[in-house]
């Protein structure tokens, strides 16, 4: 069974934290910082990492953007100086230091650590090719009278591949979750985020440069930050909305169901701790969420009759049950907004050696959200209800579960489950909720 390795955790974070303290350090001091643009962006940045762009599920923020613009534009010592602050700040807008505590400060210094370091590499792959004269034509002072298109490209691509790079062990040292499930996480929104990236920081270069952020200059950047409140808002509010109409409609779902009342608010529970514990991104979370509180909303459509059967069920009304993830993730899929959980619900009953319902998919070709949900899922109706068993005691309950990893269940996430549990039984489960499930938005 893989275990969080706390040590080998604390010697990653003090490694990556000290590492971008003297690469930092040593590109400050070794050339005059460009004050004015680099105090300019270290307020721009935070407010793009905490007012992200969304359209429909899909959530981006333009912080990256400005990370590798001042990278480009000021060199390496600058996009750190910029990216470090920046995300400290806007770590510090998102969760106040009184609801996260030291440890929690410290739990992220790692990762911001490895984002300067990103911007870093960025900035030096940048500079390189502009001393080398192969794609950036020779460039006078700090803030270059253009920015090569190419050399960014390559320059974000490098942004990118260390920000992974440098991430995904830390994850794993710290989670237990496997490599390979971090990585595939990790990439799993590149397509859609790096060209917002790459496109959002030679905007800004072009606007800064071109434009010297004069009068017109504030005029664009007012209306950027209009632009991503109002986007924002609406955003927040919609998903307050429909979490709160989720969270009124599903107990009147589950009152028919056989398990009672406050199944699908566990499952969730349990579902978002391990999302937040695998280091997921925003979106994934919001997914798990709602398809968690919804994976069995296709419960609906059954006969009464054969859901509350006190027997056992016979073969043809097994298959009507089970025919429920269909019409589940067709719900929800008619929603603009739940239809990135649509596959999670569609999936929650396969099995990770491929024997169950209703594609017979196996390994990681089961959505992941998909495989989160199915094992807290498992683990609920263990300890909470069996229709035809006594309940498991939570001990009982992950050690049958051990025992199906890698048949029914994906064993990378048996030892994140483990952690969520014993965390859930050592804190309650009012303080769980509020740890992970109070702000689904992150
Ligand atoms: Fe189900």
């Amino acid at each position: 069974m893989r275990q969080t390795r706390p040590n080998l955790w604390k010697t990653y974070s003090v490694t990556m934290t000290a590492a971008c303290v003297v690469i930092g350090g040593w590109c400050i001091v070794s050339r005059d910082l460009p004050v004015g643009p680099v105090a300019l962006f270290c307020l721009l940045n935070p407010v793009a990492h905490v007012l992200p762009l969304r359209w429909r599920s899909a959530t981006v923020t333009l912080g990256p953007g400005v990370e590798l613009a001042v990278s480009w534009m000021s060199g390496p010592g600058a996009g750190m100086v910029v990216t470090a602050a920046g995300r400290v700040l806007a770590n510090m807008m998102l969760r106040p230091l009184s609801r996260r505590g030291l440890a929690g400060v410290w739990g992220e210094a790692p990762r911001i650590a490895v984002a300067a370091l990103a911007a870093g590499g960025a900035g030096c792959v940048y500079e390189t090719l502009a001393r080398l004269d192969i794609l950036v034509p020779a460039r006078a002072g700090l803030i270059p009278s253009g920015i090569n298109g190419a050399a960014a490209f390559l320059s974000a691509c490098v942004y990118a591949f260390l920000g992974m790079l440098l991430t995904v062990p830390g994850s794993h040292l710290r989670f237990g979750a496997g490599v390979l499930t971090l990585w595939r996480s990790e990439c799993a929104d590149l397509p859609v985020k790096f060209p917002v990236y790459v496109v959002a920081g030679l905007v800004l270069a072009w606007l800064y440069v071109t434009i010297h952020v004069g009068f017109s200059g504030i005029i664009a950047f007012a209306l950027f930050l209009v632009l991503m409140i109002y986007s924002t808002r609406l955003f927040v509010r919609m998903s307050e909305v429909y979490r709160s109409t989720v969270e009124n409609l599903v107990p009147a779902i589950e009152a028919k169901i056989l398990g009672g009342p406050g199944h699908s608010r566990r499952v969730s529970d349990i579902a978002v701790a391990m999302g937040r514990k695998m280091a997921l991104p925003c979106d994934e979370i919001r997914k798990l969420f709602f398809g968690a509180m919804l994976h069995d909303v296709g419960l609906a459509a059954i006969d009464e009759r054969i859901l509350n059967k006190k027997c056992a069920l016979t073969e043809s009304e097994y298959a009507i049950v089970m025919t429920h993830v269909m019409a589940g993730a067709d719900i929800v899929s008619k929603s603009s907004f739940l239809n990135g959980c649509a596959e999670t619900i569609l999936h929650h009953h396969e099995r990770y050696d491929g024997a169950g319902h209703p594609n017979g998919l196996a390994g990681s070709s089961i959505p992941l959200g998909a495989r989160i949900v199915g094992i807290a899922e498992a683990y609920d109706a263990m300890t909470q209800f069996r229709p035809y068993g006594s309940r498991l005691q939570p001990e009982e309950a992950l050690r049958e579960i051990r025992a199906q990893a890698g048949c029914q269940f994906d064993p990378a996430l048996v030892p994140v489950l483990e952690e969520v549990i014993h965390e859930m039984s050592r804190w309650g489960v009012g303080v769980f909720q509020r740890h992970y499930s109070l702000d689904i938005d992150c």
